[in-house]
């Protein structure tokens, strides 16, 4: 069997350590392995990893060191023509015509929705691994890059920490995760930010700029609040609203942004993403389609596309609640 694999979307701390688990399960069942470029724009444009041997398309199997390496040696992309249904269905036809046996597609949301789609106009085994650093899917405890994406995050609001208490001041920072307060939960939660404005939890202005008042009269230094890329109007309006309220620090904006995405995956992602990647080759060995393979409770399990991707992943409450109890 020729299994395609390709990642799409954002990339994600892990996502090679995915391709390489897949690999290595794929030659030990005796199948193969070829990566297409660039997500699904690789599928249409017939576009093959080739690694250094320069063929038109080469069969993967040296992956020695993709366990630490961030990115994607795939390359990513979001293709706009294949999410039509004309661009889809070229892709299934594609497929066919260049003898492909099934498909790992690694990505997020859209990816797993392009391969939820892919599956009516094509016949043959799909299996997504979920590659994001959003954890906004559902069935899996968390999502492959995830863990890394805090930790870089609670790297920077660590340094961001030192010079807000040498300058009294407040910093907003802005964090991705897309429509999801995931990663902002849980970096403020680590990092022991005094709040985080996450899409999930919204909260009342006049109340917070109260809190700070009093945390300014208690002889407080600094503040740092985490806020997810989602939250409503965005960091630079929610700045403005907080100093029309009174707030008493002077307030500076740091959008992190893309640097979540990069770096080496940490320890538990690169074992989430071998679990997956090996899970995956496995379910299709065994008939398996239109699923995903995630961990759930330390157990690889896997799980409708259609209830990977449904509605909006709500964050737990009883973080929301335990960073209030301790901020
Ligand atoms: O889905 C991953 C993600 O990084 C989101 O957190 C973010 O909203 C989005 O991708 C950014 O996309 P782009 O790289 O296309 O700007």
């Amino acid at each position: 069997m020729q299994i395609g694999v390709l990642c799409s979307g954002g990339d994600s701390p892990g996502m090679n350590a995915c391709l390489r688990a897949i690999v290595r399960t794929a030659l030990n069942e005796g199948h193969e392995i070829v990566g297409f470029m660039d997500g699904y724009q690789g599928i249409l444009d017939r576009d093959f990893y080739v690694g250094s041997a320069g063929a038109p398309r080469a069969v993967l199997r040296t992956v020695s060191g993709l366990v630490k390496k961030g990115g994607t040696v795939l390359n990513s992309s979001r293709c706009p023509e294949f999410a039509t249904p004309e661009g889809t269905q070229k892709a299934a036809e594609i497929l066919d015509e260049l003898g492909v046996d099934a498909l790992i597609p690694i990505g997020g949301n859209g990816t797993l929705t392009g391969a939820h789609e892919l599956g009516k106009y094509w016949k043959c085994p799909i299996i997504g691994c979920p590659g994001t650093i959003d954890n906004d899917l559902n069935g899996t405890d968390f999502t492959i890059g995830f863990k890394t994406a805090v930790q870089t995050a609670v790297e920077a609001i660590d340094k961001l920490r030192d010079t807000a208490s040498s300058h009294h001041r407040m910093f907003l920072v802005e964090l991705m995760g897309r429509h999801c307060g995931y990663i902002t939960l849980f970096a403020a939660i680590a990092a022991g930010c005094e709040a985080a404005c996450i899409p999930e939890a919204p909260f009342d202005i006049p109340s917070i700029v109260e809190k700070l008042k009093l945390m300014k009269n208690r002889g407080k230094r600094s503040i740092i609040m985490a806020v997810a890329e989602g939250y409503h109007d965005g960091v630079m309006v929610l700045q403005e609203k907080l100093k029309e309220a009174g707030c008493p620090f002077p307030t500076r904006v740091v959008v992190l942004g893309h640097l979540l995405r990069g770096g080496d995956p940490c320890p538990d992602d690169r074992i989430l993403a071998t679990q997956c990647g090996s899970l995956a080759v496995k379910a299709i060995l065994k008939g398996e389609t239109d699923k995903m393979a995630g961990v759930t409770n330390n157990i690889p399990t896997l799980v409708p596309l259609t209830e990977a991707i449904d509605g909006h992943r709500e964050v737990p409450r009883d973080l929301v609640e335990l960073l209030e109890c301790v901020s």
